[in-house]
């Protein structure tokens, strides 16, 4: 099993107007609460698209807006709410997008902004949100900011950057370094200072202390709004503010391996959340979504990332659930349960363009497609967002590069042999068995893996055992299921060490998921009666062809998945009897929705009290 490895680095180091507006309008009035109280992004599924690679219109071998624009139709069917789009704006592309040169505009080998409008135009009519990507850290070293800043000490955006003097004899300011490796300082020699980046020499620090910065970075969230985006993912969060007095970072001999200690000067300073608090803010005038990239530490950590009083970001992506790098149902029942009492909503994924790819991650090399759809099962069904990264799908997998002057990413060409960078988990969408994958008709920037030919829309689509069916037929279930929607998540088995059960309950009715993460048959008792549902029988809504359920006991094949919901009628059938029927033998244990017959004393069998065939009519279809 490969390592995650750009998320390794983090982890180990950060640990208009126009047609768009007709969107945000629309949707600010359709964003209304639900029963629950929640909001429409609380039930959505999210689908990172990363643009270079989704689909190319114009054959250059680079994806496109226009593309994006012609799969909104596939998207719709899939079933997801709405898309992120990695950046695309102006951008010398030295880290491929996340070093802006121009907030308010699109790159030109994306399209222009009146392709952006009819994108968004087009994902309107799909009932798709557009949520784009905000990197408020840093911006490219060709920005024209940074060329006025760096133009002289005295230029008037200066203080948009941090820079410092060095120590003397060539040596930086401190001892800070950067996540892309090496120091975090680079000299400027004109002006004989040095500059912060945490990220690559190409993307310097914006320095939100001076409020002009903080001004024009709101300004540029508005502006987009205004064009008619639901909201942003905001990148490396955790970095806006450093120490101002430049404190070293501790060696590595006192963090004990601990990357956020290893940070301590550079993320995660207190200022950050003020930052982000100013960002909803805005956000909240256009009703709009923050989903954060937050590395975090523990449930505590995350937490402080909703805000003291939910004035924070929406969305803190929960990356502790990308740590569980292996299946153990052990593990992940344990993260499940923290974030489930975090006091925010929680955001789930299981990868992203700096994560190799879930497929690999998981996967055994044997059994790769049904842990592709265990796991697909396993985080669309719990409770809270998800953000889904294209091609996972179609169980697309990681194709790195052997070579290493075939390295796009700078991580790769930095670190490689050691780190083979992120191209692996970023190659092209795979639309069908053409040259390409489908995806253009170029070759394409980054070559497709020969698992293309078997793993792809087209082909995928006809065979109704493939993943990308399953994953429709789940993304339907978590549309269509009141329970899956918005019911409560409750752990079951919680000694099992192979399968990971819970059940989904909302107004007395639940919805049951169990999944084995082992590669042998199991099967699991599940006590439903503890948890309020004493009739404890399972009607099948999607399972793996040899998983089922007989009664309450669930058998599954290796890797087998079983989603049921404990029958409707027969809770509503007992309950109904019970009120009507035999006082004398009612248990009213329960609350009113689980209350349930006295098996023994009303049936000679005991079987559930009533059942549709034992029952007399008046008591059928109530
Ligand atoms: C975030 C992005 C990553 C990028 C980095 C610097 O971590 O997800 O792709 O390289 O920020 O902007």
């Amino acid at each position: 099993m490969k390592i995650k490895r750009y998320q390794h680095v983090l982890l180990v180091l950060l640990v208009g107007l126009g047609a768009g507006a007709i969107w945000s309008q629309e949707a600010a009035q359709t964003r209304s609460l639900d029963a629950e109280g929640h909001q429409w992004w609380q039930h959505a599924v999210f689908y990172e698209i990363y643009p270079r690679s989704f689909a190319d219109s114009n054959n250059d071998g680079v994806g496109d807006l226009k593309g994006i624009t012609s799969k909104m139709a596939y998207l719709h069917g899939l079933g997801v709410d709405a898309i992120w789009i990695t950046p695309c704006y102006p951008s010398p592309q030295v880290d491929f997008g996340y070093d802006v040169s121009d907030y308010k505009n699109i790159d030109p080998m994306y399209g222009t902004l009146a392709d952006f409008d009819r994108m968004v135009a087009e994902g309107k009519k799909h009932g798709l949100g557009i949520i784009m990507d905000f990197v408020p850290n840093h911006a490219s070293d060709q920005h024209p900011w940074f060329l006025d800043s760096k133009s002289s000490r005295t230029s008037s955006h200066r203080d948009w950057y941090i820079w410092r003097d060095g120590k003397g004899d060539g040596q930086p300011p401190n001892n800070w370094t950067s996540l892309f490796g090496g120091s975090a300082w680079a000299l400027d020699p004109a002006t004989n200072q040095y500059y912060y980046h945490l990220f690559y020499t190409a993307q310097p620090d914006l320095n939100w202390r001076n409020p002009e910065v903080e001004k024009a970075m709101l300004d540029t969230t508005r502006w987009w709004y205004k064009r008619g985006v639901a909201g942003f993912r905001l990148d490396a969060v955790d970095a806006l503010y450093e120490d101002p007095d430049l404190h070293d970072n501790p060696p590595e001999s006192e963090t004990h391996g601990d990357p956020f200690l290893a940070y301590k000067y550079t993320i995660k300073r207190p200022e950050n959340h003020e930052a982000l608090r100013k960002i909803r803010q805005v956000a909240d005038e256009y009703d709009a979504v923050l989903i954060g990239e937050t590395y975090t530490r523990d449930i505590n950590d995350l937490n402080e990332y909703y805000g003291s009083h939910n004035d924070g970001l929406q969305l803190p992506m929960d990356f502790m659930f990308t740590n569980v790098n292996k299946l153990s149902a052990p593990e992940f029942r344990h993260q499940i349960a923290g974030v489930d009492e975090a006091k925010g909503w929680p955001a789930f994924l299981i990868g992203n363009h700096d994560i190799v790819r879930s497929y690999n991650r998981y996967g055994d090399g044997v059994h790769n497609d049904a842990i592709a759809k265990l796991m697909g099962a396993l985080y669309l069904t719990l409770r809270g967002t998800v953000i889904m990264y294209y091609g996972e799908e179609i169980g697309m997998e990681n194709n790195d590069p052997q070579r290493i002057e075939d390295v796009k990413d700078p991580i790769g060409r930095v670190g490689w042999p050691k780190m083979k960078g992120r191209d692996g988990e970023r190659t092209p969408m795979q639309w069908n068995s053409d040259a390409n994958a489908g995806f253009s008709k170029r070759e394409p920037w980054l070559p497709v893996p020969s698992s293309a030919r078997t793993h792809n829309v087209a082909e995928e689509s006809m065979d109704p055992n493939s993943i990308l069916n399953f994953y429709k037929k789940v993304l339907a279930l978590r549309r269509t299921n009141e329970a899956l929607r918005e019911g409560t998540y409750s752990a079951l088995n919680e000694d099992d060490p192979n399968v990971m059960s819970y059940l989904r309950s909302y107004k007395g009715k639940a919805v049951l998921v169990a999944l084995n993460m082992s590669p042998s048959p199991q099967k699991a008792n599940l006590d439903l009666g503890n948890k309020g549902f004493p009739s404890g029988i399972l009607k099948s809504l999607l399972a793996t062809p040899l998983s089922s359920a007989k009664g309450s006991e669930v058998t599954l094949e290796p890797f087998g998945v079983f989603i049921g919901e404990v029958d409707k009628q027969l809770l509503k059938l007992d309950r109904d009897h019970c009120n009507i029927g035999r006082p004398a033998t009612l248990r009213r244990d329960y609350a009113e929705t689980n209350c349930s017959c006295h098996r023994h004393n009303f049936h000679p069998h005991p079987v559930h009290c009533l059942s549709e065939k034992t029952q007399p009519s008046r008591f059928r279809n109530i």
